[in-house]
């Protein structure tokens, strides 16, 4: 399997992440340490998930080269208007202790105000071009190196590329796990060149128990001789999408780094079997927002 994958820019982001949504502050430090420690090049945060500092002063515990890390944050939803982009992301950069980030994504398609609580900003969530020219002029102080969009779905990607970007969207980070495997959006990625990320790739904590019991993942890691929980991270690469599994175990950490190509009758056997129910999406925060539309939709 790939231990890569190639962007726009030319920089090569590796295929395996810690992911550290839900990895609460007094653990995620000893997850970020221990991954660092067993061979992950490759963190995915967040400046909502509330634990930058502690990831990053892990990583500088951890004497690995800043270079050496692929670091990803995310622009978070009270902070698209353009005159906030470049102080959100400082203070993304502050709390992680670099100067840096290898990728930034705008983490939802949804604007809110500054300002209040959840206040929907219909304008600059139907229109992230703003946003965006934003993000690129980061790129260009080279505070970023790379950016990119997160729960976008292909009207709103659209929406934004008709504009003339300076610079594409280098990934796409979306739900990718057994239930909501969504084939036609990782088609239609494929042939857009836009590459995807899975988040919740084990189905996050409400679905792991499931996932780690589907047949199809039970027999497969049977034959392979691997943990059900690769059995899934390797197929999410196979697929040709970064994986981004959380976890604050240290075992369980060790163990999700190790991939393994499946061989192709296996893989298509749990690509049918993903696709076989109707998709269940764990992670949907739309009515949790007060929106009265649903934000995966048309
Ligand atoms: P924990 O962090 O307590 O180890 P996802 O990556 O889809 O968001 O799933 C995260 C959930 O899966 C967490 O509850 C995490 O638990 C659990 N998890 C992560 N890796 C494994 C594994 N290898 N085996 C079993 N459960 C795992």
């Amino acid at each position: 399997l790939q231990s890569h994958f190639t962007l726009p820019s030319g920089d090569k982001i590796p295929s395996v992440a810690l992911g550290v949504w839900q990895a609460s502050q007094g653990e995620v430090g000893n997850a970020v340490k221990v991954a660092l420690a067993s061979g992950y090049k490759h963190i995915d945060g967040a400046w909502a998930y509330r634990n930058e500092q502690e990831v990053g002063q892990a990583i500088r515990e951890s004497k690995v080269n800043r270079s050496d890390i692929w670091l990803t944050s995310k622009l978070w939803n009270n902070f698209h208007a353009p005159e906030d982009v470049e102080a959100a992301l400082d203070d993304s950069l502050q709390k992680l202790g670099t100067e840096y980030l290898d990728l930034y994504i705008i983490h939802w398609p949804i604007a809110f105000k500054k300002e209040g609580n959840n206040i929907y900003d219909a304008e600059l969530s139907e229109d992230p071009y703003p946003t965006w020219k934003k993000l690129e002029e980061m790129v260009d102080k080279g505070k970023v190196r790379n950016i990119g969009i997160s729960n976008f779905n292909i009207r709103r990607i659209q929406n934004l590329t008709a504009n003339h970007l300076k610079y594409q969207p280098a990934v796409n980070q979306v739900e990718l796990n057994f239930w909501n495997p969504q084939p036609e959006l990782l088609k239609w990625s494929k042939e857009n060149g836009l590459l995807l990320e899975a988040y919740s790739p084990l189905g996050s904590t409400k679905q792991v128990k499931q996932s780690l019991q589907v047949p199809q993942v039970q027999k497969i890691a049977k034959e392979l001789d691997i943990t059900p929980a690769q059995v899934l991270i390797s197929w999410a690469v196979q697929r040709g999408t970064i994986v981004l599994p959380k976890s604050v175990t240290p075992s369980r950490v060790e163990e999700n780094l190790q991939i393994s190509a499946l061989p192709t009758e296996l893989f298509d056997e749990l690509e049918a079997a993903a696709a076989a129910h109707p998709p269940q999406r764990v992670v949907n925060p739309s009515k949790g927002w007060g929106l009265d539309f649903d934000i995966f939709e048309d």
